[in-house]
């Protein structure tokens, strides 16, 4: 029996594990796979509702890290997991996309010789100021194992001389868990409970510390969202740290009454409000992806991305931080002005089972 810890530490890693947890369920009985979370997002909202909508059993290890410094997060994260890994001695860890778990966790394996392997590797934005940017490069070369959801993935990680032997191109696992879930939204009440009309209001997200962390850049943004709130209804879901920005910076008066701020939101529920929306505004990674494979009109304020793909072949628009910029194109999609798009390759629900079944190959060497 080889066993398996995979890591799951923020919100956007629950659902990139959730289909491989079911996928390694066809090899039971010969791979114990395990989680560990290590606690790094800790509110209700933004991790215990994932593990419920996305049927995940409780984690195995739960290592309570909480919030922190980078520095403070990666140290507990790491002084945490060893613990596990030498009680636990597994043959392999799993990490998934960018957050500080994941390069904590790897880090710590590597020093352990404990094979890693990177699930959504290869991504780079080529901006090191973002912190996930730092994560995703030190994360990949310490990989054993590398499965990369797009083919600018592959370009990178050839660039820095990553082997071809380690790296594998099998598709995207957060579109699995949206496309398994997708049927089930038909029960979500999120749409009436905000008396939306399903392709008549924007979706907002923003939480990345260049937009919302300067008080400056938050009051333009929020005169953006403002300004759309005059056309449309729009629905803010509020990440903690922008939720306290908007507080401390005393911009929650400034807020049009169309401008709707909410709680985190948990995933069948936002996932029925990203299918329904005529315009998403967003800073995150994956609602770029998730917008594509859905078909959404998307508007990315940020200057770089990591997600290439989401704008060569969906309907992705990236628009910098240039907020006239941004605000222009919000009302011209709404006038009706969409940018058409596809579904990138391999974008098709099974990932997940691709990857299990080459890394049951590797462990068993066959
Ligand atoms: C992290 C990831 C980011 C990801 C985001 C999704 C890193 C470097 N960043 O950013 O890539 O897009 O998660 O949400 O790993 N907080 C709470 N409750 C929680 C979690 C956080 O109130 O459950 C607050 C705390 O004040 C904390 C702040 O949010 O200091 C930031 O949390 P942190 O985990 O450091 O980073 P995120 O901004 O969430």
């Amino acid at each position: 029996m080889k066993k398996i810890i995979s890591v799951v530490g923020a919100r956007p890693n629950f659902m990139k594990i959730a289909p491989l947890h079911r996928a390694f369920k066809k090899y039971s009985d010969s791979i114990q796979h395990l989680i560990c979370h290590t606690g790094q997002h800790y509110d209700e909202k933004m991790s215990k509702v994932f593990f419920e909508d996305l049927e995940l059993p409780k984690p195995d290890f739960y290592l309570g890290v909480g919030s922190g410094s980078h520095a403070e997060q990666t140290a507990a994260v790491m002084i945490k997991f060893e613990k596990i890994l030498l009680e636990e001695k597994p043959d392999m860890i799993l990490v998934v996309g960018d957050v500080n778990s994941t390069i904590a966790c790897s880090l710590t394996a590597s020093k352990l010789h404990i094979k890693i392997v990177h699930v959504e590797a290869g991504l780079r934005s080529g901006d090191r100021q973002m912190p996930e940017e730092i994560n995703r490069v030190l994360t990949d070369s310490i990989s054993d194992m590398l499965f990369v959801t797009e083919k600018s993935g592959l370009e990178n990680l050839k660039r820095e001389g990553i082997s071809d032997g380690k790296v594998f191109f099998t598709g995207n696992v957060m579109i699995d868990s949206l496309a398994y879930f997708k049927p089930k939204v038909v029960n979500s009440t999120i749409l009436n409970d905000f008396e939306l009309t399903p392709q008549k209001y924007v979706l907002v997200t923003l939480h990345r510390p260049s937009n919302v962390d300067s008080k400056d850049q938050l009051i333009k943004l929020i005169n953006v969202l403002n300004s759309i709130a005059e056309k449309r209804k729009v629905l803010f879901p509020i990440h903690p740290r922008t939720m306290k920005n908007l507080t401390d910076f005393g911009l929650m008066e400034k807020i049009n009454k169309n401008l709707i701020l909410t709680e985190p939101i948990g995933y069948l529920d936002f996932l029925a409000l990203t299918s329904n929306a005529e315009l998403i505004v967003t800073d995150s990674g994956g609602i770029q992806e998730e917008s594509t494979y859905l078909g959404v009109q998307c508007i990315t304020l940020r200057t770089s991305t990591e997600r290439p793909i989401t704008v060569e072949v969906g309907t992705n628009q990236l628009l910098g931080t240039d907020l006239e910029k941004a605000q222009k194109v919000a009302l011209e999609v709404l006038n009706g002005k969409l940018k058409l798009g596809g579904i990138p390759e391999l974008w098709d629900g099974k990932a997940a089972e691709r990857i299990a079944e080459i890394i049951s190959k590797k462990l068993f060497n066959n």
